[in-house]
């Protein structure tokens, strides 16, 4: 016997005959939808799909569920978070408004340093609360799979701390697929104030040979812009991530044209974010990428950073008529992101990178799920995914949910066969 039916979908959206694994350029304005549908779960996989003039016998299933006429779509993927933080930063949102620049903030010692030292006062219990609370607020809204980083201790034990409580947030949500990003090299920890080198070996030498050891980083990032992280540092922490089997995941060119994109790629990185500010040469050399045998590297930007700073938004339209294979995140961190929400990010990917409902759907699905390695997964209806789905309300067309940007419209949330609500 089965576990659950979902029975009277209005539209199933997403819904494929195998993973379609990554969307490249006009592939993304392409959503397979069924019409007046049913979806069937085994444990935690979906088993099969199809219209109601087929619908398995209700007999033969433990749980049936009667959408009646909502729509089902695949929990959302945010491939870019840094949600686990201590404290909050609204002092700097008023620094913000008051017209300070976010490098401004940070090199008067505010910004990620700031947030180390209220992490490093922080016991892993209450980090590891707080941390649970955000990631139920993102499951609730949608998320299915997600990354986290580290970042936010900058010390030796700062870090392994934080890595720690993603390990705990693994095991207290085997629903929800996690992957943990080791962001050591987000900024210079203050002990290390006038010596970044002494900084990098600190890093490279003591502690990714134990966040290795402890199989605590499926990621390595590096904050690889103007006033960060050099490419050269950025080339060296991957090179020595990579010997541990740890492949990288970079922020690049938030601030700058920074060559961050150019590293990431030579080093096989998994993806490159942010991407506020990119030439046509960051767009060809992602586009190398693409053929060749080699890794494809993902190019992902975060509209939610560039909503709160007042920074320019990644030329998404450039870089889906390129060809490439675009992927939307949160950025869910407390100093230029504090939201988490993905049907925000799809808004902003529509109103402000004048994306396609379709193309800004894709990239927080599918292609955001090929940048956290979880293809065969996650990021779609087929048989055999995760059954990690959303319902919502009843809705006239997919655009609906961009366009209503803050109606409450995501009815239930199924992760992994378990419903949230
Ligand atoms: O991705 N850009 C670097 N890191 C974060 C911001 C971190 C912070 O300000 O606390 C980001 O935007
Ligand atoms: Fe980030």
């Amino acid at each position: 016997m089965k576990s659950l039916l979902i029975k009277n979908i209005g539209t199933l959206a997403s819904a494929y005959s195998r993973a379609p694994r990554m969307l490249c350029g006009r592939q993304m304005n392409e959503v397979p939808m069924l019409t007046d549908a049913w979806l069937a779960i085994d444990g935690e996989r979906i088993s099969d799909f199809g219209t109601m003039d087929s619908c398995p016998d209700e007999a033969g299933f433990r749980q049936v569920i009667d959408a009646s006429r909502s729509w089902v779509l695949p929990c959302f993927c945010d491939s870019h978070t840094h949600l686990v933080y201590a404290g909050s930063r609204e002092g700097e949102f008023r620094d913000k408004i008051a017209g300070l620049s976010y490098e401004e903030i940070a090199r008067r010692g505010g910004g990620i340093l700031n947030s180390a030292d209220l992490l490093n006062d922080t016991s892993e219990e209450e980090l590891l609360n707080t941390a649970a609370r955000r990631l139920r607020q993102c499951a609730a809204s949608g998320t299915g799979a997600i990354d986290i980083k580290s970042g936010y201790g900058l010390t030796y034990e700062g870090e392994l701390k934080m890595l720690r409580v993603i390990r705990r947030l693994k095991q207290m949500f085997p629903m929800i697929a996690i992957r943990a990003n080791f962001l050591g090299a987000h900024a210079v920890g203050r002990a290390f104030n006038g010596n970044q080198k002494g900084y990098v070996d600190m890093l490279v030498d003591q502690l990714l040979p134990q966040v290795a050891e402890e199989q605590l980083a499926d990621f390595v990032d590096v904050f690889c812009d103007k006033g960060f992280f050099t490419t050269e540092e950025t080339d060296h922490i991957l090179k020595a991530a990579a010997k541990y089997g740890i492949r990288g995941k970079i922020h690049a060119n938030e601030l700058d044209v920074s060559g961050g994109v150019q590293v990431g790629v030579a080093n096989g990185c998994l993806s490159v974010d942010h991407l506020e500010r990119m030439t046509d040469a960051e767009i060809a050399c992602l586009a190398s990428t693409l053929s060749g045998g080699k890794h494809t590297t993902i190019p992902t930007m975060l509209p939610g950073a560039s909503f709160f700073l007042g920074i320019p938004f990644g030329k998404a339209r450039e870089a889906v008529d390129a060809g490439l294979p675009l992927a939307l995140a949160s950025d869910y961190n407390p100093g230029s992101s504090p939201s988490g929400s993905m049907r925000f990010v799809w808004s902003l990917g529509c109103i402000k990178m004048r994306l396609t409902p379709e193309e800004a759907f894709n990239a927080i699905t599918v292609n955001a799920t090929a940048a956290l390695g979880l293809e065969d997964e996650y990021g779609a209806i087929f048989p055999g995914a995760a059954a990690s789905v959303i319902l919502t309300e009843p809705i006239p067309s997919l655009a609906y949910l961009p366009y209503a940007y803050t109606e409450p419209l995501i009815k239930r949330v199924i992760l992994r066969g378990t419903s949230l609500c």
